[in-house]
């Protein structure tokens, strides 16, 4: 039966993905360790998940492969880091080992982000993009960014399948977007781009748009997120061929949303709280990018990276391995108000 490790156990979708692995029942498998860094850390995984802790030094090929070889670890959901390839490679070569030796099927899963496939790494964006299409790894292979940190995770992203597939290791790229939500994990439960609006909302006292199109962008709330990890690994314990490799990219989302209607969502929630000075969005000019640059402590020629742009993907492959989003896209726009509470109790609203 096959041993897992699940790496991000204290972040919003680690944390979240354990939580809900303790709750639904699996196909039978061994034991799912969580990565840790601390003794804490490694006594909440235990108390919070049943999971079973695990240290690892993510920079050292000997005793990755050694550890994975002696916990007969075959199946790692990455969830750390979508920029570099370090580890990732690393434990490609240790699941490498794990599969030779130990005669199994291996598998690596790694977490990407929906802007690699959005016009901020120059997708295309004239047309709905599906996650199954076939084309999908030539075009991530030939899209080039102008921002220096997605090249580098355009790369990582072909690099992995590259890796996975000459060794014998099943690789998926799992393409987390807009997550929302409050995350169930013993430490972070906030997501990464409405803290962004809202943060800089809160120091500005104003929502600015940052995009003078309507641009759109996939949604997902944050147990329809963990459902789709959920799921392939479901089918993996189950021993299906799912699509892997060049054909593995997997869009966790219920839809896209236009980033005009989260905004004046979160506008309007915030104007109600007091945290913002009036509901209505207005388009930001230089001067309103440079200080929600500070806020969000980027350059900010960086900020429309942040909350912006458009991604045309859509989830076709999740669906076609039986995963079901059970919240429809605009429930983001219904919930700001709970996203507002949960991130400024979270920062602070001040
Ligand atoms: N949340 C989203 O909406 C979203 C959307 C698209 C893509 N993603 C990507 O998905 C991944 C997870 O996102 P998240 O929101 O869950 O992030 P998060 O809340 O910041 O969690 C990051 C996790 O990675 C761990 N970590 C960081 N560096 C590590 C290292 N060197 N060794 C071991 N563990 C390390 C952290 O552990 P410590 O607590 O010990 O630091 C934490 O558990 C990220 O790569 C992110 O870019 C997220």
């Amino acid at each position: 039966m096959a041993n897992i490790l699940i790496t991000g156990g204290s972040g919003y979708l680690g944390g979240t993905l354990l939580d809900q692995l303790k709750q639904i029942p699996l196909p039978p498998h061994g034991t799912i360790y969580a990565l840790v860094r601390s003794e804490e850390q490694a006594s909440r995984v235990r108390e919070c998940y049943g999971a079973e802790p695990l240290q690892l030094n993510l920079s050292d090929q000997g005793s990755l492969t050694e550890t994975l070889l002696a916990k007969k670890i075959s199946v790692v959901f990455f969830l750390i880091d979508a920029i570099k390839a370090d580890a990732q490679l690393l434990l490609i070569q240790a699941l490498a080992e794990v599969g030779k030796q130990l005669s199994v099927q291996t598998h690596f899963l790694h977490t990407t982000g929906a802007k690699l496939f959005s016009s901020h790494a120059g997708h295309p964006t004239d047309r709905v993009l599906s996650d199954a299409e076939k084309d999908l790894y030539r075009i991530q292979k030939t899209s080039r960014s102008p921002f220096p940190p997605m090249q580098q995770a355009l790369v990582t992203n072909s690099q992995i399948i590259e890796a996975a597939e000459a060794r014998g290791v099943r690789s998926y790229i799992f393409i987390p977007c807009i997550v929302y939500g409050q995350g169930t994990g013993f430490g972070n439960y906030t997501s990464i781009q409405t803290v962004a609006v809202i943060q800089a909302a809160r120091d500005l006292r104003r929502v600015y748009k940052v995009d003078s199109a309507r641009a759109v962008w996939p949604v997902s709330h944050v147990h329809d997120t963990t459902a789709l990890y959920i799921q392939i690994l479901r089918k993996l314990l189950s021993n299906d061929d799912i699509p892997h490799n060049r054909e593995g990219y997997y869009l966790a989302s219920s839809g896209t949303v236009a980033w005009e209607d989260i905004y004046s969502s979160i506008a309007e929630a915030m104007a109600k709280r007091g945290f913002v000075d009036n509901a209505s969005v207005v388009q930001a000019d230089e001067e309103a990018l440079a200080k929600m640059g500070t806020a969000l402590e980027c350059p900010a020629a960086f900020v429309p990276v942040q909350l912006g742009g458009t991604c045309t993907l859509a989830a076709d492959r999740g669906k076609s391995i039986g995963w079901r989003p059970s919240h429809p896209a605009d429930h983001i726009l219904e919930t700001a108000g709970d996203e507002v509470d949960v991130v400024l109790g979270y920062f602070g609203s001040k």
